[in-house]
């Protein structure tokens, strides 16, 4: 069997999959806010034990247009958006602060489900960014404070000894803040719901709202599969 073989053979869901959990014939009985609808998702996500159910892609462009993706986790949902965090220093901080549009997908594959969100991230200040790095395990303090996140490594003895001087650093200091540590917020201008059924009527709830005109109604369609 040749590679692209075993790529089709591969099915995407497994069978059994959950309701929209919405009644999308009446969407006026669909959650208000898309917060609402993503929190009893990610509930059923918990319920049913996936694994990492808070990882999320996280899109972002630089001035140049070039988008950059990579996995972060979510840390909370809000009036004012999703929350993730990293350092304002690498190249994701600094496509945020160049081009603040950014998007998540979150994919729960084992319930034929996946959410996008997309909007534009702003730092939610020193506070909060500072109060997310606190909350952060020993470990993650301490590779947190190594900081030069993506830049080139000469060599992992490199790392582990400035991870090393780090850790005694945070056993030292419990409330050491990585100075560049930034929590972020994505306030969506839309959030979509997407979810498979076992016979492939996928359905397609969005929410939209135009922050100029009526930053807090949310209007809520359905689309095409
Ligand atoms: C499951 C998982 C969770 C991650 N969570 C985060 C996170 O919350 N924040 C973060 O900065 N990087 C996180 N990372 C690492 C990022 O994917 C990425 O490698 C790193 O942030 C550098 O990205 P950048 O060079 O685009 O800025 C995570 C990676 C994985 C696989």
């Amino acid at each position: 069997m040749t590679f692209r073989d075993r790529l089709r053979a591969l099915p995407s869901f497994p069978p059994g999959l959950p309701p929209f959990g919405v009644d999308l014939d009446d969407l006026d009985s669909a959650p208000r806010t898309p917060q609402e609808l993503f929190t009893a998702w990610f509930d059923d996500a918990l319920a049913a034990a996936l694994l990492a159910p808070h990882a999320t892609t996280l899109a972002t462009a630089g001035p140049d247009g070039a988008v950059h993706a990579r996995t972060v986790v979510l840390k909370d949902v809000t009036d004012t958006g999703w929350w993730f965090a990293g350092h304002a220093t690498s190249p994701k901080g600094r496509d945020l602060a160049a081009n603040p549009h950014a998007a998540l997908v979150f994919l729960w594959r084992e319930l034929g489900r996946q959410v996008r969100v997309a909007g534009t991230a702003t730092s939610g200040g020193p506070e909060a960014s500072a109060a997310d790095f606190r909350a952060r395990p020993e470990g993650s303090r301490a590779a947190g404070l190594v900081d030069h996140q993506s830049e080139p490594l000469g060599s992992r003895e490199e790392y582990w000894s400035a991870f090393a001087a780090e850790l005694d650093r945070t056993r030292r200091d419990p409330d050491a803040v990585a100075p560049a540590w930034t929590a972020w917020t994505l306030d969506p201008v839309e959030v979509e719901f997407w979810q498979a059924s076992d016979d492939r009527g996928q359905a397609r709830l969005r929410y939209r709202k135009d922050p100029s005109t009526t930053p807090t109604a949310w209007t809520k369609e359905l689309l095409w599969p």
